[in-house]
């Protein structure tokens, strides 16, 4: 039986280039993009907060400045933050290791900063605590295995028989969810790891080591859903399943004149102005946000001081003072960055104009 005083560690990892969230992750690291307006990160601090996990390490990369400017020392969110560099993004298990000096002989829970788990993960924490497992993962069942870690479970002990890292042919459709627990056992494997195909040390292998040493590695199926925000319509679907819980919210000065229709779940947060306007919950506006002759669709996250007039959009993320102006035809399915502009052209030549930077997607009707 495991020690009933040891006090679980989090790790929270927040490195990584998201180079598949380009180009709004050449401005800002993909743990900081916005679902429902709060970012990714948050979402990841607020589960370990809710399993008791207080002291919490983060692993910071390039993007270390803007982090700690975002998350500070953790106070506004009810734990403490220890950043951790981490000077290349050379893995999960590398990832680790580099936390070796933080997590000092505890038990730990690590959560890929840019998961969302909608059943957080206290009881699961819980568990772990009391048994003697080596180590505990989260599984859940996807349709492309080969884009995840896969294992294969016991289904009569939940013990697991053998992990791999994005195999060509999986040998179960049970995807490794971005949560893990361990105990000091598995810095003896991280120690010996080689770099995979993709020179990382993976965290998966690492786990499979420890099977291979004999130690027991125990699998929960995840409860609720399991979001990983690595590409654009990740974010949104995130985005999506975040809103269908919305707390709706009218703060005390957000203002909706007599010709304004809003019905669902919609959070209007501070300065909020619509004026002739259709809101279709689930929607939330950021503080100062105008919307005016316009229509918010269902699914729509509007940021801080973004201005939609004689616009339609729905299923889509707006990030902080975009302006969206006359725009033609309805705003579906799009991520927005930073004051983005959107506007119709009035003058001749009846032309598309566009000044976009490096990898951005335009469709055109
Ligand atoms: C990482 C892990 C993988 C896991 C996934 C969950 O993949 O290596 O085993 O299934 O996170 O999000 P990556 O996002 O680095 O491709």
């Amino acid at each position: 039986m495991a020690n009933a005083g040891e006090a679980l560690k989090g790790l929270v990892l927040a490195g990584g280039t998201g180079s598949r969230l380009r180009p709004l992750t050449y401005t800002r690291s993909k743990q900081l993009l916005p679902v429902a307006n709060q970012p990714i990160l948050f979402y990841a601090i607020e589960a370990l907060v809710a399993a008791g996990i207080t002291d919490v390490g983060v692993v910071v990369g390039d993007t270390a400045r803007e982090i700690e400017a975002a998350v500070g020392d953790g106070r506004a969110l009810g734990c403490r933050i220890t950043y951790i560099p981490q000077a290349a993004p050379l893995g999960l298990a590398h990832a680790v290791a580099t936390a070796a000096p933080f997590l000092d002989g505890h038990p730990f829970l690590m959560y890929l900063g840019d998961n969302l788990l909608k059943g957080g993960v206290a009881h699961f924490a819980q568990r772990f605590l009391e048994s003697d497992w080596d180590a505990g993962i989260m599984l859940t069942a996807v349709p492309h295995p080969e884009q995840f870690g896969v294992a294969v479970v016991d289904e009569r002990t939940g013990g697991v028989v053998r992990l791999v890292e994005k195999p060509a042919i999986p040998p179960s459709n049970l995807a490794l969810v971005g949560v893990y627990l361990f105990r000091p056992a598995i810095f003896d494997v991280v120690d010996g790891l080689s770099p995979s195909a993709r020179g990382e040390l993976e965290i998966t292998d690492a786990l499979q080591g420890l099977l291979d040493r004999g130690r027991t590695v125990h699998a929960e199926q995840v409860d609720g859903w399991w979001k990983d925000t690595g590409k654009p319509e990740d974010l949104l679907e995130a985005n999506r399943l975040v809103l269908e819980d919305l707390e709706p919210l009218r703060a005390a000065n957000a203002s909706v004149d007599a010709e304004s229709q809003v019905s669902g779940r919609v959070a209007l947060h501070a300065g909020v102005v619509v004026r002739r306007s259709t809101l279709r919950g689930p929607v939330v506006l950021g503080p100062g946000t105008i919307v005016e002759d316009s229509f918010i669709g269902p699914f729509t996250s509007l940021g801080g001081g973004v201005r939609v007039v004689h616009t339609e959009i729905e299923n889509s993320i707006v990030l902080a003072e975009a302006v969206l102006e006359d725009v033609p035809g309805r705003i579906d399915g799009s991520l927005l960055g930073q004051g983005t502009r959107v506007t119709r052209r009035r003058a001749a030549p009846r032309a598309i104009t566009l000044v976009t930077g490096d990898h951005c997607l335009v469709e055109v009707l």
